[in-house]
């Protein structure tokens, strides 16, 4: 168990809570709110929406350890809120629950909306709650209700807030993540890329991975082939999908962009890396850094690997330990197995493009062009690999 610390509806809340343990179970089993309500627990119904530090966020895909500093305001700690007033009042004259199973988490989105948009126009409205799925009432009714609040408070001179009031993301969400009482302002992710004062260059701070696992691949080359091989940072990102350099590396430092898609979202994580070696054992380090400004979402990574000798020497298995740290949006959708799965299809990639390198096979005799780290496509061979375990444990072989 870990102790947090949260302001929970204005109220501070210190408590213990399993590191697996989402935070609307939290919410629901150690506090009583149990007007968040659970759906899909897949970050896809907006069943438990509430407000992370005045965003609203899907309770069911964060964990309530990491929420630890937040300000969390679910449905119970609206009940004296203007916006949240008005909107019950629309939703009861507009017909806009029946259920009312979707009601809180809807209307935690539409008070974003009522917050944010300046005219209460109805496509904005639709992809506003497009994330809050309803099966009851075909949402027309809530619509209207949602465009009748904007369009009453907009009469009365109330002006659209800006970004919903929103303060920048800090780690999960919570801006506050480090220092629950804390006044000072919050660091937008964007900028915790820090660049050096004199240099201007990108500072790659050393750190310890939340989340470390274990891979290898085979190649059929000697072990000293591949260690040249990886002592040459514009070939192993030539073999790495969605890599590009951004400047000229050296054989300490390497600077570039990673595309990734993941579902929804999309991000150019810039970023640098420091690389260690050492040929005594054929072993090295890379340690990196990462932003991504559209995204907000940060990370840090460590690939320690091993190059170990087979077939007498005539090839190599490669044995990597692949250590990250997430930040921002990205964290938020990327639950630990599947990132642990893609960087595992990655790694695959990877090993094919290197032993093309080797060996010059690729197509025209040159190196096939890598991927783009596209996540749909990695999804769709993860969601086969799976089926095909899944399928194999089943009939017993
Ligand atoms: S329960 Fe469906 S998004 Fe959280
Ligand atoms: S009112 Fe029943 S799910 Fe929306």
């Amino acid at each position: 168990m870990t102790m947090i610390a949260l302001i929970v509806n204005g109220r501070a809340v210190n408590a213990s809570a399993e590191p697996r343990t989402h935070l609307a179970d939290f919410l629901r089993d150690s506090l009583n709110l149990t007007g968040t309500h659970l759906g899909c627990e897949h970050g896809v119904c907006g069943a438990c929406t509430l407000l992370l530090d005045d965003m609203p966020a899907r309770s069911c895909i964060i964990y309530a350890v990491a929420c630890d500093g937040a300000r969390v305001t679910t449905i119970e700690g609206l009940g004296d809120d203007e916006i949240t007033a008005e909107l019950r009042a629309a939703f009861r004259r507009e017909h806009a629950l029946q259920c009312g199973y979707c009601t809180p988490g809807m209307l935690i989105s539409a008070r974003d909306l009522v917050l944010r948009l300046p005219v209460s126009d109805e496509r904005s409205v639709r992809v506003g709650l497009s994330g809050n799925l309803c099966r009851c009432t075909g949402y027309v009714g809530i619509v209207r209700a949602v465009r009748s609040v904007i369009d009453e408070r907009r009469k009365r001179g109330v002006q659209p807030v800006p970004g919903g009031g929103r303060s920048a993301l800090g780690p999960v969400g919570s801006g506050n993540g480090s220092n629950p009482t804390s006044n000072a302002p919050t660091v937008p992710i964007a900028t915790a890329e820090l660049y050096h004062e004199d240099s201007g260059a990108i500072v790659i701070p050393d750190f310890k991975p939340e989340k470390v696992f274990k891979d290898h691949f085979t190649v059929g080359c000697p072990p000293d082939a591949i260690f040249d091989m990886f002592g040459d940072v514009a070939r192993v990102a030539a073999c790495l999908p969605g890599a590009s350099l951004t400047g000229v590396p050296t054989r300490e430092r390497a600077e570039g962009l990673i595309r990734v898609k993941l579902g929804p979202v999309s991000a150019n994580f810039h970023g640098a890396a420091h690389i260690e070696r050492d040929p005594l054992n054929l072993s090295g380090r890379i340690v990196g850094t990462g932003t991504d400004q559209r995204s907000r979402s940060s990370t840090q990574g460590e690939i320690r690997y091993q190059l170990i000798p087979i077939e007498q020497g005539a090839a190599t298995r490669v044995e990597l330990s692949i250590g990250y740290s997430l930040r921002g949006v990205l964290a938020q959708i990327a639950r630990e197995g599947l990132a642990r799965d893609l960087a595992s299809r990655l790694t695959a990639d990877f090993a094919r493009n290197l032993e093309r390198q080797l060996s010059g096979t690729g197509p025209d005799g040159s190196v096939e062009a890598p991927r783009n780290l596209d996540g749909f496509s990695l999804l769709i061979g993860l969601l086969r690999a799976r089926a095909r375990r899944a399928l194999r444990r089943v009939l017993g072989r």
